[in-house]
């Protein structure tokens, strides 16, 4: 039988299953790690690695509940193999069944912290001028129920893609003055804009409950990116609140993205035309400089801090990256309609420009199904 220390946690089986955990992905495809580490049966070393690395390193207070039902299905995995089963993983069994009620699950807001590890090829030219050393681990409070606090408290699978995006190019995003995301939600893509070097990030969402979930999501991995003696990323991020509705020309005209990012937000009907009017006053960047010379604005353009942000945007104009899962094609076709007509180009980009594979462990997530669109405005 093979010895816990012999089982290094670089192998891929071991990182696989240790980034599948802490992603909280579901039991069964965690324990398929287990197995496939063990060569087809989950030993007893396996298990020693699973509860030092995993079990022993979750804390209760915030995954209990994913906890109690890991360690469900692991035990039956075992014994229904014929195997012995650690006491330590019976025991802390017993210790979640007695301090996560069920009841906690059925409020249906219950949160948990999801740690997603970006994992890098080796040598990855993308990786160092991110300054990452093989991973990136980003911690997220998310909640169990997909459509707490408007959609905006749990993470999406295109947020993980565009997040994706950002660490694959990351060349597109470094040194612009101004970024900005709408319908943000739990805040991932913002700490890949950060890493990715962009000098100033600006992440907004429509639902208040979902803005404060981002602000401590921002405040979690600030933490981390200081103990790594990275650049503290709050300095540059900042959560604002912008409802599509009631976004006006002259609250956008103080962003002036040179790149503006979305992740599942076309999916409302009822919102799509205010998400084209916000798209459009964000991308249509020289009538707005306009709009902002007739109306009395000139401090904002001769300031400098704006004066920077439009000098790179007035030759090629600002573009919008979105991320989006096709659930509803009269829905997404009724977008393609409202943006041509506010003179839109709308070009699908999801072959020409693939990201990296950086969560190979997360099985739950399906790529196949996202697709990412660049979008700008037709001047003429
Ligand atoms: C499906 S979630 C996607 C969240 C995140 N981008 C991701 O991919 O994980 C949609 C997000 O859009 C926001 N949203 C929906 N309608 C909005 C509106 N009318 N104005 C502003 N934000 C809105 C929600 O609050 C939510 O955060």
């Amino acid at each position: 039988m093979e010895k816990e220390e012999e089982l290094q946690e670089s192998a891929t089986p071991c990182l696989h299953l240790v980034s599948a955990f802490f992603a909280c992905e579901p039991p069964d495809f965690v324990i398929s790690y287990a197995r496939e580490f063990g060569g087809g049966s989950i030993t007893e070393s396996v298990q020693s690695f699973i509860w030092n690395g995993c079990i022993n390193k979750s804390d209760v207070k915030y995954n209990g509940p994913y906890l109690k039902r890991f360690l469900k299905k692991l035990i039956v995995e075992i014994e229904s193999n014929g195997d012995v089963v650690l006491d330590e993983l019976y025991e802390k069994y017993i210790f979640c069944l007695a301090c996560v009620k069920d009841d906690e699950l059925a409020k249906g807001n219950t949160r948990m912290l999801r740690r997603f590890s970006f994992l890098f090829p080796k040598d990855c030219s993308q990786a160092s001028s991110c300054q990452i050393l093989g991973k990136l681990e980003v911690t997220l409070q998310c909640s169990l129920n997909m459509l707490e606090g408007d959609t905006g408290c749990s993470i999406w699978p295109s947020g993980l893609f565009l997040s994706e995006f950002i660490l694959s190019f990351p060349e597109v995003f470094s040194g612009k003055s101004c970024l900005e995301q709408v319908g943000s939600g739990v805040g991932l893509v913002g700490v890949c804009l950060a890493q990715a070097n962009c000098s100033k990030v600006i992440l907004t969402d429509g639902d208040l409950s979902t803005l404060a979930n981002m602000k401590l999501n921002l405040e979690l991995n600030q933490l981390a990116t200081d103990m790594l003696g990275h650049t503290q990323i709050n300095n540059t991020v900042q959560c604002l609140y912008l409802p599509w509705e009631s976004a006006t020309e002259n609250e956008l005209c103080e962003f002036m993205p040179d790149i503006v990012l979305g992740a599942d937000v076309i999916y409302d009907p009822l919102c799509l035309p205010h998400l084209v009017r916000v798209l459009t006053m964000l991308l249509k960047r020289e009538d707005l400089n306009l709009h902002y010379l007739n109306n009395g604005c000139k401090e904002h353009l001769n300031g400098n801090t704006h004066a920077e942000h439009l000098s790179p945007a007035l030759g090629q104009g600002p573009v919008a990256y979105i991320a989006s899962v096709i659930r509803n094609i009269d829905t997404f076709n009724c977008f393609l309609s409202l943006a041509e007509k506010a003179k839109l180009i709308v070009s699908d980009i999801t072959d020409t420009m693939k990201p990296l594979d950086l969560f190979p462990y997360l099985k739950s997530y399906e790529r196949s199904s996202i697709r990412m669109f660049k979008i700008s405005y037709l001047c003429k």
